[in-house]
């Protein structure tokens, strides 16, 4: 039986598919001097947010695990735009990598006023990493969460900025939410699809824990989904998903510029102003499946993932 049954509404998955049909709203105002960290900017969706966000004259700091690909953007980004562009590495498979990095950007001395999350992977056959922890949910939650949880008490201070996670529709993969007895998936079958959405789910629920932090401050933290766009995103995987992908998805897909657009009217317009714990298909406000709302599993998650984060 599936948990949450109850909750699932129709007219949501209605409202969805005329979602997926619309354009990003377009935000006009300029950005110059402030300053973006975006993680993952080396390809796709990243890129593209990067050259937007540079474009309208903010200053650039990119987490990436590629050094030449990273000092190949940041050159593009102060040749093109003329604003500042630096870069730390880090593997997000790698959890000494993600400490050492958070341990930079706590002194950072400079505020933050946009914090995109949208490192991630797509991985059909079942992966461990170094950390014995399932690759997708290490690398799509786990370090955005661990990044988060360092950097709140930086957004405090500053009492302003705007935190957002490159989601996906696919956490209404997760129908039943996660299973967090069963995070190596032993006892439940794995598909890429399956553990892409339950990484995804995890950061929606971790998004009701920072919401709450961040109450009654101007600091918001909310989610996206970026529209199916044409990336990188799957090149890890074997031959005949990468058909499949080229045949079945890639035909329909929009420029990741589409993406970046969403990410700069999230990131920049007025009209977010103080908006918070919202899940947006591209610009339009959607409500997500129903485990994305569950308080007590997000309790839950939230003492697990400082566990296997290693947070003391
Ligand atoms: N494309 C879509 O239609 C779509 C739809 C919904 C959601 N999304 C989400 O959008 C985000 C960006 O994906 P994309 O489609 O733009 O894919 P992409 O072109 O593959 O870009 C992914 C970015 O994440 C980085 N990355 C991957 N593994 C990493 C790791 N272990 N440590 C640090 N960085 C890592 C990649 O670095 P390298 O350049 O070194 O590989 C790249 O910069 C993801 O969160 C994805 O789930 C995409």
């Amino acid at each position: 039986m599936i948990k949450y049954r109850k909750e699932y509404k129709w007219s949501n998955i209605g409202a969805m598919m005329r979602n997926l049909q619309r354009e990003p709203k377009i935000c006009e105002d300029d950005f110059k001097g402030r300053f973006v960290v975006i993680t993952g900017a080396t390809s796709g969706i990243g890129y593209a947010a990067a050259k937007k966000f540079a474009s309208r004259g903010a200053d650039l700091l990119c987490i990436n695990r590629n050094e030449e690909k990273s000092k190949d953007l940041c050159e593009t980004i102060r040749n093109e735009y003329g604003t500042q562009c630096s870069y730390l590495i880090a593997d997000f498979s790698k959890l000494t990598e993600v400490h050492s990095l958070t341990n930079q950007l706590m002194v950072l001395d400079r505020n933050i006023d946009v914090l995109i999350h949208n490192a991630g992977v797509y991985v059909t056959k079942k992966t461990f990493s170094g950390d014995n922890l399932e690759m997708v949910f290490q690398t799509n939650y786990l370090s955005s969460f661990i990044i988060n949880y360092y950097l709140r008490e930086k957004f405090l201070k500053q009492n302003n900025g705007r935190i957002i996670f490159v989601n996906s529709e696919a956490h209404r993969f997760a129908v039943s939410g996660l299973y967090l007895d069963d995070l190596a998936w032993e006892k439940h079958h794995y598909t890429g699809l399956k553990s892409y959405g339950a990484a995804k789910m995890a950061q929606l629920l971790s998004m009701i824990k920072f919401t709450e932090y961040f109450k009654d401050t101007d600091v918001t933290i909310n989610a996206m989904h970026p529209g199916n766009v044409k990336t990188n995103s799957g090149q890890n995987n074997g031959k005949f998903y990468k058909w499949m992908k080229s045949v079945f998805i890639d035909k329909t897909a929009k420029s990741p510029e589409v993406s970046a657009e969403a990410l700069y009217f999230l990131g920049v317009s007025r009209a977010l102003d103080n908006i918070s714990g919202k899940f947006f298909n591209l610009t339009t406000e959607e409500e997500p499946a129903p485990p994305a709302f569950d308080k007590e599993e997000a309790e839950k998650l939230w003492l697990l993932s400082c566990e296997l984060g290693g947070i003391r």
